[in-house]
């Protein structure tokens, strides 16, 4: 039986395709439509999942259509339709249809992908129908909620809203805010910040989180008169303590009500790699799938209607691209070029690039940063991510835990000089570690790196620049590397 999952019609499309239990496929919109963040399905990728599989006996939504359409009628935002029998007949998809909760798709997605068998599932985004925040027990193929916060007081509309308070695109540059933080002074907005905005309740009152304006239309007229650079970090500073602050809270209050020393982290905010390390200081153990956000719940989608474990998960499930250069060739231009891309094997499914669809770089060349940063047209204050060899990760870096193979933490390293171009101004590192069993490809590619140079990670950034989906096929790669004047190896 073949089963399509689909996440679409808000942002982030997305599309998964199991033939029974077995996933065979998953992708973002955006890499076909080249739309960033394409919150629509598109002729190509329905044609590529065709192919994979024909067309589905049964589609697994997302959402509940007519419980969205209540809320935005409720928000304000009038009477929209949601029709998706309507929607998915577009692209000729005739089958039936089953819909689940936004929060249970999230939360499918993050626990049938996890290695536990038992968990604590903790979701938090900007807005499901109505659920901002909720919380899950989890046990063999049981996911059963035990707590949900409801809009409008929402972590994630408080982070989009401030978002665009500092001139960045709401439910996009979530992740540019996160980056600034680091340069802004986290106590100077941080009292008003709270006054205007955030009440931390009393921990009788079993809501970790309040807030006083509903910010789901943004706050862009909260202190005009901070326009500057600098205020500008501040306020992504305080945000981001705020954040860090009532997610502290939601752990607390996750663990005391179900005692697992297991969390399962999902939902937008997943994404908040600064902030997710604290977990560790309430779990043993912590996983966060690689597309914890609207994207990954395609997969989440079939997988809360099958109620099944994916053995072994893979974040490897896109486009394929054949591969053909011999990593030794690639590391020998690394040595000698410093940066080139590769494009090869199946797409990463989530934001990050993990080794199939990136740019590589030396991260010991002080001048690399910049390089990088030009090539890719972003902001010269954003860091850089490196991929290291697993058994060597706690050499340079303070892990919380033996792997973090979908850069999903950042963590302090512990030799920021030896490595300038991927760390952060408060010398973090948001870590990939590459183990035996990751990606074959890319950890022999490392392996080589290594033997040769003594260095046992490079820089791994996502193949595109700054407002573009990463490159999907072996025509992206070549038009990729004809355009910006870099080789991408396939
Ligand atoms: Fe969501």
């Amino acid at each position: 039986m073949i089963t399509w999952g689909i996440s679409a019609n808000s942002h982030n499309a997305s599309l998964a395709v199991f033939e029974d239990s077995k996933l065979l496929f998953a992708s973002d919109s955006e890499r076909f439509s080249k739309i960033k963040n394409d919150p629509h399905l598109n002729r190509d990728l329905i044609e590529y999942a065709r192919i994979v599989s024909g067309y589905p006996d049964l589609v697994c939504w997302y959402e509940k259509p007519w419980l969205k359409t209540i809320r935005q009628l409720f928000a304000g935002q009038g009477w929209q339709d949601n029709n998706i029998k309507q929607y998915l007949s577009n692209y000729d998809i005739d089958a039936p249809i089953k819909t689940f909760k936004h929060h249970h798709t999230h939360a499918a997605a993050a626990y049938y992908t996890s290695p536990y068998d038992s968990a604590c599932v903790v979701i938090i985004d900007a807005i499901g129908e109505f659920e901002t925040l909720t919380i899950w027990q989890a046990e063999g193929k049981k996911l059963k909620k035990i707590h949900s916060s409801l809009y409008p007081d929402s972590l994630g509309l408080f982070y989009s809203a401030m978002t665009q308070r500092c001139g960045l695109k709401p439910n996009e540059e979530e992740y540019i805010l996160m980056g600034m933080a680091a340069y802004g002074d986290r106590k100077r907005l941080y009292k008003q910040m709270v006054e205007d905005f955030v009440m931390f309740p009393h921990r009788e009152i079993h809501n970790p989180i309040l807030f006083k304006q509903n910010l789901h239309r943004g706050c862009k007229w909260w202190k005009p008169d901070l326009q500057s650079e600098q205020d500008k970090f501040d306020i992504a500073a305080a945000t981001q303590y705020i954040y860090e602050q009532s997610f502290i809270r939601v752990l607390q209050m996750a663990k005391e009500l179900t005692n697992s020393n297991n969390l399962v982290l999902g939902g937008g905010c997943a994404l908040n790699c600064s902030a997710n390390p604290v977990a560790f200081d309430y779990f043993d153990n912590v996983w966060i799938p690689p597309a914890p956000g609207d994207n990954g719940s395609s997969i989440g989608a079939v997988l809360a209607y099958q109620k099944n474990h994916i053995e072994n998960f893979t974040p490897y499930l896109g486009t394929n691209i054949t591969i053909k250069s011999p990593n030794e060739q690639i590391v020998d231009y690394l040595i000698k070029n410093k940066i080139c891309g590769v494009a090869r094997g199946r797409a990463e499914v989530g934001p990050r690039a993990l080794g199939n669809r990136s740019l590589l770089a030396d991260p010991r060349d002080p001048d690399i940063k910049e390089r990088v940063n030009e090539i890719k047209q972003r902001e010269q204050f954003r860091p850089f991510a490196p991929a290291i060899l697993e058994e060597h990760a706690n050499d340079y870096f303070v892990m919380p835990t033996e792997k973090t193979p979908f850069m999903q933490f950042t963590i302090q390293c512990r030799r920021p000089d030896l490595f300038p171009a991927i760390v952060h101004k408060d010398n973090t590192s948001r870590v990939q570690t590459v183990g035996k069993e990751d990606n074959k490809e890319f950890r022999k590619l490392l392996e080589i790196w290594y033997a040769r140079t003594g260095c046992p990670m490079l820089l791994n950034t996502s193949l595109n620049v700054k407002g573009q989906p990463m490159i999907n096929d072996i025509i992206d790669s070549f038009e990729w590397s004809k355009t910006y004047g870099l080789p991408v190896f396939n």
